[in-house]
């Protein structure tokens, strides 16, 4: 499969636009249209698509229908490499670990599953600790031994996955049920979303895994938060920590994270619809090698969003149609070539950006 070189982090902003070619966002967000559409779930909501690590080429989507399916996109035609099968309910979530030799899945048959994306072999079945289903997951960025699930008993997990035990001190509850979580990027802090309304962040341990509550914010009382994404700055005139919220307002939430606790400031908020599915968003990858910086989201309109953050008016840069159904997560792949979005009736677009 094809790696991504990543460009030199230490030149300079005006360099670094040179290379991007200072073309504004809206043409660096021009899309050529479909590359190709993966039908293999339609019937079943695909709550989340996402690009391996640090590759062009492979891409997974989890389902409802219980399989995750593992897909190739070159050579053409792109082909379903293979479909793991084994949970006995709907994949709610899962993750690539940082070599993407191992995917972790989360479902709603209260398991959590531990595949080898190699050959598709599921190498363990870990039980949720209480029994419940479970919603989400994430790996330790730093320690992939380590994985974070969120479950309908309100309850977050630390797992072992090595052992295939919950480790100590590694639990906490929420207020209602845990759709999202998310790390920053030193795997220092996390944060945990809920079908209540709220925030959570937590200090991580790293030598022992364990969890500690730190702050709460209340993002609307009573309304679901199904996506949180971290990034350390969002681009170079911008280096905030940031979080990118989606909590079915009808608005994408961007927040300033302002200490080392995780304490959330809102910054600005971006219209699209989401008053009930679980959407979901992302920062684009490569964002802080060009002017501006640039998020993407699903959206219950049907349609793909991008929004510049550092665009005062007008931050919608463009809008993909495709799809036919709410869309319900987005992924980019690691040079931004290409853009996989999923949606509610289990269609997979992949779109091709227009390389100048
Ligand atoms: C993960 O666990 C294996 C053995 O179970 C160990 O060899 C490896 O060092 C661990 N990795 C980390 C990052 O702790
Ligand atoms: C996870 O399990 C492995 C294997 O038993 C162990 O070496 C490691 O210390 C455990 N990690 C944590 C954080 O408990």
């Amino acid at each position: 499969f094809s790696r991504c070189a990543y460009p030199d982090l230490s030149i300079s902003a005006e360099a670094s636009r040179a290379m991007a070619g200072d073309t504004s966002l809206s043409e660096n967000y021009a899309f050529a249209g479909m590359y190709h559409v993966f039908d293999q779930h339609v019937d079943e909501a695909v709550p989340r698509v996402r690009f391996a690590n640090d590759d062009r080429h492979r891409l997974a989507c989890c389902s409802l229908d219980g399989s995750i399916s593992l897909c190739q996109l070159v050579p053409a035609p792109p082909t379903v490499l293979r479909v793991l099968r084994g949970h006995t309910r709907g994949v709610s979530d899962f993750a690539w670990s940082l070599s993407n030799d191992i995917l972790v899945s989360t479902s709603l048959d209260a398991t959590m599953r531990i595949w080898a994306s190699e050959d598709g072999r599921c190498i363990r079945e870990i039980p949720d600790p209480d029994g419940a289903e479970l919603l989400c997951c994430t790996f330790q960025p730093v320690n992939n031994n380590l994985t974070v699930v969120g479950n309908a008993k309100h309850n977050v997990h630390v797992m072992n996955i090595s052992t295939g035990k919950k480790v100590k001190g590694g639990s906490s509850k929420l207020t209602g049920r845990v759709l999202a979580l998310s790390f920053d990027a030193p795997g220092r802090l996390l944060w945990a979303g809920d079908d209540r309304g709220s925030v959570f962040s937590f200090l991580f341990d790293m030598a022992t895994g364990k969890l500690t509550k730190a702050k709460r914010l209340v993002v609307h009382e009573g309304s679901p938060v199904t996506s949180i994404s971290a990034r350390s700055w969002v681009s170079r005139e911008a280096r905030d920590p940031s979080l990118l919220i989606n909590a079915c307002l009808n608005k994408l939430l961007l927040y300033r994270v302002v200490d080392n606790e995780g304490t959330l400031q809102l910054k600005r908020s971006f219209p699209i619809e989401q008053s009930s599915h679980p959407v979901r968003s992302i920062f684009c990858p490569l964002m802080s090698f060009r002017q501006g910086a640039c998020v993407v989201t699903g959206s219950e309109d049907m349609c793909v969003h991008f929004f510049d953050v550092e665009r005062a008016a007008k931050a919608a840069v463009n809008k993909l149609q495709g799809h036919s159904a709410p869309v319900l997560d987005v992924s980019f792949n690691c040079d931004e070539s290409l853009l996989a979005s999923s949606d509610a009736s289990g269609m997979v677009i992949v779109w091709r950006r227009e390389q100048k």
